[in-house]
């Protein structure tokens, strides 16, 4: 059933918060490994409960979510935990930084309490750190604090902490929800060139569909999900 090449697998995969309706149900979704796709739905239509389920933060059944060769829904809380911190590169909506940490802390702290990932780094932590600030255009900022960045600014310490020490799956829930239209596209521009060298494959959801030519699919959520929420 599972092949290689398949970086995200899901099939009969459905999800209802607590007793209530199901959010999703959806019958297969598949996305390739190097693939970048985009993935797009109004507003409550169940993207960000699709990549909870995807990083392991919600629990799918066992048997209907195959995501870089792991039965996601066979594994513990605490073993889904170690799976999104080992393989998967997450930039939340709101970016989810730490306020009381500055800039290089922020950046480095996935790697930092993950082996594996810190195991992918060519050199030390600090120079990985340094050079995917660099990528970003942000390495004037590493000693400030992240209260103090403008939100495209937090927005790009997101998404270096996120593509650090190479992840194999990164998934962008709506990151440039908050930037104008110059500043998504140059945005994504770094998060592409940043995810070709990495070679990982890229899961990017938004509810703009200006942005979808520039992904190699896109996908809209309505159209694969049954669930009449
Ligand atoms: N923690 C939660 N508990 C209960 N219902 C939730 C929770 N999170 C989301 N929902 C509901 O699930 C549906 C899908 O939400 P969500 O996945 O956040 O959609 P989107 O990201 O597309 O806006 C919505 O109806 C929302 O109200
Ligand atoms: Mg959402």
């Amino acid at each position: 059933m599972n092949n290689t090449s398949e970086c995200i697998h899901a099939q009969r995969l459905t999800f209802a918060y607590g007793t209530g309706p199901n959010v999703l149900d959806i019958p297969d979704f598949t996305v390739h490994a190097g693939e970048r796709v985009f993935l797009y739905g109004p507003s409550g239509s169940g993207k960000t409960t699709l990549l909870g389920l995807i990083a392991g933060v919600l629990q799918p059944e066992p048997g209907t979510l195959n995501v870089l060769g792991h039965d996601v829904g066979s594994l513990s809380s605490a073993a889904r935990d170690r799976f999104r911190a080992s393989h998967i590169g997450y930039v939340f909506q709101m970016f989810n930084l730490i306020p009381y940490l500055n800039v290089r802390d922020n950046i480095a702290l996935p790697v930092r309490i993950n082996t594996e990932r810190r195991s992918r780094l060519n050199g030390s932590l600090d120079e990985a750190v340094a050079e995917a600030a660099a990528h970003l255009g942000i390495e004037e900022l590493l000693d400030e604090k992240v209260t103090r960045l403008s939100v495209g600014q937090q927005q790009r310490v997101a998404a270096a902490r996120a593509i650090l020490g190479a992840p194999e799956l990164i998934i962008a829930d709506e990151p440039t929800s908050a930037l104008d239209a110059d500043r998504r596209h140059a945005f994504l521009e770094l998060l592409f060139s940043n995810v070709q060298e990495a070679g990982s494959t890229l899961l990017f959801v938004s509810h703009d569909l200006g942005l979808a030519d520039q992904f190699d699919r896109s996908l809209s959520l309505p159209d694969l999900n049954r669930a009449e929420g």
